[in-house]
């Protein structure tokens, strides 16, 4: 029971109940994006062929793990917002003696999760449970390396302070966290971007994205350094594109041939893809950044 209750639920009541509601209805609905339920976009290797989408989703986990920079025998790595799992059962086959945890505020994931485990030896072994990553009951410098894959949006505030100090302290010294996610950055919204921005945060109940300059100094504030922050949008922008295509072909064989009833929650899993472009590089400051740092 103490597991599938909230360790310390995101910031109202309102907007807790809104983001469970989110995962739970629109959660299946990733299946259409992904075969392996990657719960994020994907990242073009040069010479990789951009119609391959899982290809892509999968190199965005290879790209993640390449800067976490495991060594020794059994590395602990920790996944701050691990969705069903996907870059943890990537991490599984390619190491197969990482010590291997996940966190995620939502306990359906939890439970979908712990299934899709099942599937192979490597990924049985791998551990979630329900925790908030802004404040975990993890005793201190429990890990080598940690990671958030579009989950530190859901962070308070747009520096990210609790979940960076609480990867701070979970971090062994000499440990690794990579980031990868959309920021607003280093521009302004403009006028109606700020309207489409707002509506954006609704449909996938974010407070605020972070901000890639006060984001980087928290990070340093907080004892990191080593800091490489790097813009990958032109590699990000590829999966964008099939966006348009998926949600096409999910409307047709999920809504109009199986009869699935769209609720809020799915409908506003649908827009924020396509309204993401309009707030983002090159039109606004919306951008993807990958952002690794060494604790001190
Ligand atoms: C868009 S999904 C990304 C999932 C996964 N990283 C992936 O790429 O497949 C965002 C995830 O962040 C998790 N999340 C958001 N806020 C969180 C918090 N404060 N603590 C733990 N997990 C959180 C959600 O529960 C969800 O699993």
């Amino acid at each position: 029971m103490a597991e599938t209750m909230l360790a310390a639920p995101i910031a109202s009541n309102l907007r807790e109940n809104e983001f469970q509601r989110y995962y739970e209805e629109a959660g299946p609905d990733y299946a259409a994006w992904s075969a392996g339920f990657n719960m994020h976009f994907g990242y073009l290797r040069r010479g990789a062929n951009p119609l391959n989408r899982e290809d892509m989703l999968e190199e965005m986990n290879r790209q993640v793990l390449q800067r976490l920079r495991v060594t020794g025998d059994r590395p602990r790595i920790l996944d701050l917002g691990c969705g069903l799992g996907a870059t943890l059962r990537s991490i599984a086959r390619a190491l197969p003696s990482a010590q291997l945890h996940g966190i995620t505020l939502v306990p359906w994931q939890l439970e979908q999760g712990r299934r899709l485990n099942q599937g192979s030896e490597r990924s049985r072994k791998i551990e979630l449970r329900v925790a908030d990553y802004e404040d975990t009951a993890f005793p201190a410098e429990t890990f080598d390396a940690l990671y958030a894959i579009e989950s530190s949006c859901y962070g308070t505030g747009a520096n990210k302070a609790q979940m960076i100090c609480e990867a701070h302290r979970l971090l062994r010294p000499g440990g690794r966290l990579v980031v990868a996610d959309g920021f607003i950055g280093p521009g302004k919204l403009r006028g109606p971007q700020w309207a489409v921005y707002r509506k954006l945060c609704e449909c996938w109940v974010i407070e605020t994205l972070g901000e890639i300059g006060p984001f980087v100094s928290e990070l340093e504030n907080a004892g990191f350094h080593d800091l490489a922050v790097e813009q990958i949008q032109a590699r990000v922008a590829p999966s964008v594109f099939h966006v348009p295509w998926v949600t096409v072909k999910f409307l047709l064989t999920s809504v109009l041939l199986r009869g699935r009833k769209m609720t809020r929650a799915r409908w506003n899993n649908v827009l924020a893809p396509i309204l993401l472009p309009l707030v983002g590089y090159p039109i606004g400051p919306v951008a993807y950044f990958l952002v690794s740092a060494t604790r001190r």
